[in-house]
Order: C-alpha cells, then structure tokens, then sequence
C-alpha cells in the first residue's frame, strides 16, 4: 500500500481503555473526512479486535452527530486485542495461547480498501498500531488517556476530565476528613505515572502526594500525619498513585489480565498504606479508591476542545501525506511525531517538575526528604 496514492477511504477505530473525548475525536475526523475533503469513513467495532475479526461499518455524518459530549466510544474498544500478540485459545492449565495475526489485520483492511487507518489511543494502541504500520497500513495516530503518559505530547485528552472528577472527589472527601479528624486516602488511576494524582492532590490542597516517580517512606509519612494532628489540624488529606511503592518496595497489583499486552492492573496501595498508618499512628484512617469512575461520563470543555483539534488535525496530517504520525500538542501547538517515537515508551513526572517544585514550597509532603 503506497503512502503517496490518493486517499478515498479512512478506517478509524478506539483502541486500549475507554475516555472521555473519543466520540469528540471520532466526530471531528468524520466530519473533517466527509465534508471538507469528500473521503468515506469506516468505524471499526473494537478496537483493533474489530480489525481482526473483520467488524467495520460505514460512518455516515449523521451517526456522529450529536456524539460530541459523551462518554465512551461509540465504536467500542479492548484493551485485550494486540495484533502480534493475540490470544486465539487456552491452554488446558488455562494460560492463553498467543499467535500473531498481523497479516489477517492487514488482509482485512486490503479488503476493506481503507487507504489509511486512524488509531486513538494509548501506548499500548500506538504500539500495536506501529507494528501494523510496519506491515505497509498507513496509519495516523491520535494521543488518547487519561494517564497523560504518551511522550511527545505536552496532553492527551481525557486527562483534564479525569483529574477535574479526581479533584472533586478530593473536596468531598476532605468534608469527612475534616467532620471526623481522619486521614483520609483517596486512589488515583494513571498505571506507572502520577500525573493525575499530582494535578487532582495540587488542585485540592492535599497534604500528602504519593506518586510512583517518588518513592515515599512510610515513617516519613506518619510522620506528617502526627505532625498535623499535634498543630491543630485534626485531619489529613492524602492523594495516592495506584502505581505509588514504597522506597524498595513493590507495587500493589490489583488482577494480571494475562491476554493483555500490558497484564498488570494495579489497585489497593491506598487500603495497604490506610491499615499501616493507623498501626503506626493510631489514627482514624480511611481509604478511597476513585478506580473507573476517573474515565467515565462526559468530557470536560477542555477535552471536547482538545479532542476537536486532535481529530481534525489527524485528518490534516493523512492529506498532507505526515503518514505513520501521531498527532501532539506542544508548547501550545498542533504538530505530530513519527509514531515509532511513541511506542513502547512512556512519559513520566520529571524530577524538576514545576508542580512538584510549587507543591514542595507551599508545603505539601511527597513522603520522602526533598
Ligand atoms: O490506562 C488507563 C487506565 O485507566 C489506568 O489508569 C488503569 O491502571 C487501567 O487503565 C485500568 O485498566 P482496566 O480498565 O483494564 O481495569
């Protein structure tokens, strides 16, 4: 499949969890498509599942009207669906059986005449989506997570909505905090990067910010915790990564969902930390984990915006022949990277970060010395 041949006929599908700001960005390369350049467009059910069990349809524009603040994705998506790392069967001892089905994606799509695919999705998607590339599919890439962890991009969407939901629950649990001078845990989603915890801890004023690029000490944790309750602050609210560990510790893992590409699910590091502070302190403590509720619903102004932009840049990009790019906003600005750049890696919160900087100076612990 050349790159330089005329485009006639896009294929666009979800891949990876689902997030506030698909159906804004599924919206606007549809609209983009139909009328400004006159291209059909095929809605691929699933993810890339869709792709290997050949589920496609048309998109007309009225199927993506009135879309632009919902939830979800009305493709549909898996997170359980890597081309090259397929699970076909189980083995008796109930391990799957992985093959890769590259070239059935690619024959579909041949067959489909789709001249070039729009992936939106995580790392996991752009990964999947680059080894497809490599296969001669054109694809354009489109940043999407909550977890804010794609490289490349200064944003994703779907990270706003999720930190503005994470920062609201903060406020109303910190009533409770406060009613009953507690220590109060609240658990963020985000995997291996704590971007959403850093943003929601700093927007609510939280007292303590445990994420996994700073390992914390648990002593020094307790240590702040009675610290506030002898200074006449009777409560303490802390924000906690699902992905945070102690210094040489490990992670909590939730499930290992063995036919994903990426297995580990993490979950329960607030209930850990929750039962060992009130050992240690003998303080009230409580633990909530925010888990599925931060992807959920209908995006925030910023994400539909952002989504609005990505879409019909990645539309943009196909024209202009940026094939096997990612879109990314930088520095205030539309552009996109070769997607090979993105796969396989992750951003995480640098040690200079300015939020972390402006949180250390306005008092906030992250459980360690700095
Ligand atoms: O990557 C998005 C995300 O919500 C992570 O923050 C979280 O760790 C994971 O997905 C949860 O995955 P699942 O929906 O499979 O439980």
């Amino acid at each position: 499949m050349s790159t330089k041949k005329t485009i006639k006929r896009i294929g666009i599908l979800t891949g990876g969890g689902d997030c506030p700001g698909l159906n804004a960005v599924i919206r606007a390369v549809t609209k983009t498509a139909i009328t400004r350049y006159n291209l059909e467009v095929f809605g691929i059910a699933d993810g890339f599942l869709g792709l290997i069990e050949n589920r496609m349809r048309p998109l007309k524009f009225s199927d993506v009207s009135n879309i632009l603040d919902q939830g979800g994705t009305i493709l549909g998506t898996s997170n359980k669906a890597d081309p090259a790392r397929f699970c076909v069967d189980y083995a008796p001892d109930g391990n799957p059986i992985f093959e890769d089905v590259t070239d059935r994606v690619v024959d579909n799509i041949a067959r489909a005449q789709l001249d070039v695919l729009v992936c939106i999705g995580g790392d996991g998607t752009m990964s999947a989506a680059s080894r497809v590339a490599e296969h001669g599919v054109p694809i354009i890439g489109v940043p999407k997570t909550i977890d804010n962890d794609l490289m490349h991009t200064d944003v994703t969407f779907g990270f706003n909505t999720a930190v503005t939901i994470a920062t609201e629950a903060m406020d109303r649990i910190r009533t409770t905090a406060s009613s009953h001078s507690r220590v109060m845990l609240v658990e963020m989603m985000g995997r291996n990067a704590g971007w959403i915890t850093l943003h929601a801890g700093a927007a609510s004023g939280a007292d303590l910010i445990l994420i996994p690029e700073i390992e914390f000490d648990i002593d020094m944790v307790c240590r702040r915790c009675i610290e506030r309750s002898q200074h006449g602050k009777a409560y303490t609210l802390v924000a906690v990564s699902e992905g945070a560990k102690p210094k040489g510790g490990q992670v909590v893992v939730d499930r290992v969902v063995q036919e994903s590409p990426d297995p580990i699910r993490l979950g329960g590091v607030s209930e850990v930390l929750s039962y060992e502070i009130a050992k240690r302190t003998r303080l009230e403590c409580r633990a909530t984990i925010l888990g599925h509720v931060q992807r959920g619903g209908t995006p925030t102004t910023y994400d539909r915006t952002l989504a609005t932009l990505f879409g019909y840049h990645a539309v943009g990009l196909m024209i202009h022949d940026q094939i096997n790019h990612m879109v990314v906003w930088q520095n205030g600005a539309l552009g996109s990277v070769p997607i090979d750049q993105v796969a396989d890696k992750q951003k995480l919160i640098p040690p200079d970060d300015a939020l972390v900087a402006a949180c250390r100076a306005t008092g906030v612990c992250f459980g360690d010395e700095g």
